[in-house]
C-alpha cells in the first residue's frame, strides 16, 4: 500500500503500529540532534521525528528536505512527551525508520499557511498551491458537501438531474451572453447559457415533472462580490405546482442544507414578505432582516416648514439609529460622505440627535422647533440617545440610499453578525419593470414569467401594477434564489411579448422553439435556481464568492493562471473565417 494511513488520522490508539504515511513537508525543524519534519496532505498534519543517533543517514536525508516536497515515509507512532493541544494529531509523532523523496519543490512564492503571506494577485496566479490551504480547501469541502446533500434531498423527492448543453442560441436572463464561433458555421455564434431556463421549461413539455441540475451559467455582467462570469446554479423546475408548492420545497431544501451542512435548525416557517414592502422598509428587494432599524417615510411629517430640500421632492425617508446621538461632527460627516458617493448618489444627509435630557439637535434646527423635531422622532419611535438619519429625493432612489445606510449602520453596531442567519422569502414581484430613459417596460423576472391571475386585466390598462408570480430566496441581505411559474399558454406568452417590445418575428426568431413546444401540451409549471456560489459564501462567511470557487475569475474576468482570455492565432482564426478588427480600447 502507498499509504496506510493519512496524515490527519493517527492518534494515541495508533502508538506502536508501524504505518506509511505520503504528503508534502509543511516544515522542517533541526534541534540539535534530532530533525522534525510536519508532513502534511488533505486530512491534517503529522510530526515526523528522525534521530541523528539512531540513524545518521536518514536524519541527514531529511535535512535536506525542503517545504512543499512530496515524501513518503514508514515508520512507528509513539505517544509524544511533549504533546500540543492546537493539532488534532497532537498527542502521537512518528519516529520515522524508512524515507523516500518523491519530489522535489520549488520553493512556493507564498506560504502554504492559514494566514499567508501571499497578496491576492499571486494567490490566484498559484491558484493550485492556494488550494493547499486549510481555508481554502474547506471551502471547497463544504461546497462539495452542500452539492451532495442537495442531490440527496431533491432526490429524495423524485428530482431527476438532467444536463442541458453549454453551445447554445441566447438565453433571456438579461445580461450579455458570451459566444463562441461556430467553425462549421462561419460567421455564425453559439450563446453561452446564461442559465439552462429555457431547456427545462422543455423538459416540462416532455413531462420530466420534476427536475434540477447544479448547473454552470455563463453571464457577461460587471463583476462584484457576489457575482462571477461563471458560475453555478442549484437550477429546479416542477410541473403541475403552484407558488405555494414552490415555496415549500425549496424552504425544505433551504433547511435541509442548514441542518445537515450547517447543524442549525429552523423550526418555523421563514418569513415572507411583498417586494413593495421590502422596497418600503429596507430599501431593497433583498432586505437584511437580522436586524430592526426600518426605514420610515416622513414626507408628511416633514412637509411645510419652508425647507426646500424636503418640500421639493416626492420622498423624504429616515432611519432610527439606537444609541448612536453621541456620533461625532466627524463620524457625521462620514456618513454624509458614505451617502454622497457616486453608487449611493444622495445629495445630503439630514441629522436628528435625540439627546439623553430629552432634547433634539439637528442639521435643520433652522426650519423645524423643538416640538416639530419632537414629532418626527415619534413617527420614528425613537428614544433618547438615538440618532435619527434623513435622505430626501425621488423615491426609490432615495429608498435604496437608505438601505446602504441602514446596512452600514447596521454593520457599525455589529447587526450584521454572520453566524445568525435571518432567512426569508420575498414574493409579489411586479411583472415589470419601466425604464425612463428608454421609455419602455423589461422583464423584471424574465419574460416567461407568469403574471398573477387577477392581475391579468391590469396587462391592457397599466402595466407597471401587475405583480408577477415570482420569488426570491434571500438570507442575510443577499439574493441566494429566484424563480416564477411559468406562462404556459401562447396567447398570454405573445402578449407578454409584445409587451416588452418583441416584434412577433423577433420573439419567433429567439424564442420559436419553445412557443413551438407549449402547442403541443405545456402543463402549468414553475420554478427556480438557487446560486450555488453564494450559498457556500453564506454558509462558509466569505466575503467574496471568489473563494468558494476552485478556479475563479478577477474582477476583470481574467483566470490569471491560464492568462484567459488571450488572442488566437492566425490559423485559428482563419479556421474561424474570423478577421479581428479591434476598436480603440
Ligand atoms: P436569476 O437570474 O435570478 O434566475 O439567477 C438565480 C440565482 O443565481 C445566482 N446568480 C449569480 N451568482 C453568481 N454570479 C452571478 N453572476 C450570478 N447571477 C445570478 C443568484 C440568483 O439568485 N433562470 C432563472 C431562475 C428561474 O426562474 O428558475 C435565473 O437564472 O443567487
Amino acid at each position: 500500500m502507498f499509504r496506510t494511513n493519512n496524515c490527519g488520522e493517527l492518534r494515541l490508539s495508533n502508538v506502536g503500529q508501524r504505518v506509511t504515511l505520503a504528503g508534502w513537508v509543511q516544515r522542517a525543524r533541526k534541534m540539535g540532534g534530532m530533525t522534525f519534519v510536519d508532513i502534511r496532505d488533505r486530512y491534517g498534519i503529522t510530526q515526523l521525528v528522525f534521530n541523528q543517533g539512531v540513524n545518521a543517514g536518514l536524519c541527514d536525508l531529511a535535512n535536506t528536505l525542503g517545504r512543499e516536497y512530496v515524501i513518503q515515509v514508514v515508520g512507528e507512532v509513539a505517544e509524544r512527551s511533549n504533546k500540543n493541544a492546537n493539532m488534532e494529531t497532537g498527542d502521537i509523532e512518528m519516529l520515522v525508520l524508512e524515507l523516500t523523496v518523491l519530489n522535489e519543490s520549488k520553493t512556493p512564492p507564498f506560504t502554504i499557511e492559514d494566514n499567508t503571506d501571499g497578496g491576492d494577485d499571486i494567490r490566484m496566479k498559484y491558484r493550485y498551491l492556494d488550494l493547499r490551504r486549510n481555508t481554502v480547501r474547506q471551502n471547497l469541502e463544504l461546497r462539495h458537501r452542500m452539492a451532495f446533500e442537495t442531490r440527496r434531498y431533491l432526490d429524495q423527492l423524485n428530482f431527476m438531474e438532467v444536463e442541458t448543453p453549454i453551445l447554445i442560441g441566447s438565453t433571456p436572463e438579461g445580461a450579455r451572453d458570451f459566444v463562441v464561433p461556430s467553425r462549421m458555421n462561419p460567421g455564425e455564434f453559439y450563446a453561452l447559457p446564461q442559465s439552462p431556463q429555457l431547456f427545462k421549461q422543455l423538459l416540462m413539455v416532455s413531462g420530466f415533472d420534476r427536475y434540477f441540475q447544479i448547473a454552470k451559467c455563463f453571464r457577461d455582467e460587471d463583476l462584484r462580490a457576489d457575482r462571477q462570469p461563471e458560475f453555478t446554479q442549484i437550477d429546479c423546475e416542477l410541473s403541475f405546482v403552484d407558488q405555494e408548492d414552490i415555496l415549500e420545497i425549496f424552504e425544505g431544501m433551504v433547511k435541509h442544507l442548514f441542518r445537515f451542512v450547517k447543524n442549525i435548525g429552523f423550526e418555523d416557517t421563514f418569513p415572507r414578505m411583498t417586494w413593495e414592502d421590502a422596497m418600503k422598509y429596507y430599501g431593497s428587494d433583498k432586505p437584511d432582516i437580522r436586524f430592526g432599524m426600518k426605514i420610515v417615510e416622513l414626507k408628511e411629517a416633514v412637509s411645510g416648514h419652508n425647507f426646500v430640500v424636503f418640500d421639493s421632492v416626492p420622498y423624504v425617508g429616515g432611519i432610527c439609529a439606537a444609541g448612536c446621538a453621541g456620533y461625532t461632527r466627524k463620524q457625521l460627516d462620514e456618513l454624509t460622505d458614505f451617502v454622497k458617493r457616486p453608487q449611493i448618489g444622495a445629495k445630503g444627509l439630514v441629522y436628528i440627535r435625540c439627546e439623553a435630557d430629552g432634547t433634539f439637535k439637528s442639521s435643520v434646527d433652522k426650519f423645524y422647533a423643538p416640538e416639530d423635531l419632537k414629532q418626527i422622532a415619534s413617527t420614528l419611535n425613537a428614544q433618547p440617545g438615538d440618532l435619527i438619519l434623513i435622505l430626501a429625493g425621488s423615491k426609490r432612489k432615495t429608498q435604496k440610499a437608505l438601505c446602504e445606510l441602514r446596512l452600514e449602520i447596521g454593520a457599525r453596531l455589529g447587526l450584521r453578525n454572520k453566524d445568525v442567519y435571518a432567512p426569508l422569502w420575498v414574493i409579489d414581484f411586479p411583472l415589470f419593470e419601466y425604464d425612463e430613459e428608454l421609455g419602455r417596460y423589461f422583464a423584471m423576472h424574465h419574460p416567461f414569467t407568469s403574471p398573477k391571475l387577477e392581475d391579468v386585466p391590469l396587462l391592457d390598462t397599466d402595466p407597471g401594477l401587475v405583480r408577477a408570480n415570482a420569488y426570491d430566496m434571500v438570507v442575510n441581505g443577499v439574493e441566494l434564489g429566484g424563480g416564477s411559474i411559468r406562462i404556459h399558454n401562447r396567447d398570454l406568452q405573445n402578449r407578454m411579448f409584445e409587451l416588452l417590445g418583441f416584434t412577433p418575428e423577433k420573439a419567433e426568431a429567439q424564442f420559436g422553439f419553445l412557443m413551438s413546444a407549449f402547442q403541443y401540451g405545456a402543463p402549468p409549471h414553475g420554478g427556480l435556481a438557487f446560486g450555488l456560489d453564494r450559498f457556500v459564501s453564506l454558509f462558509a462567511g466569505l466575503d467574496s464568492i471568489r473563494d468558494c470557487i476552485a478556479f475563479p475569475k478577477n474582477n476583470s474576468g481574467r483566470d490569471v493562471m491560464m492568462d484567459a482570455p488571450s488572442v488566437l492565432d492566425q490559423s485559428q482564426l482563419d479556421e474561424l473565417n474570423l478577421i479581428i478588427d479591434i476598436k480603440e480600447k
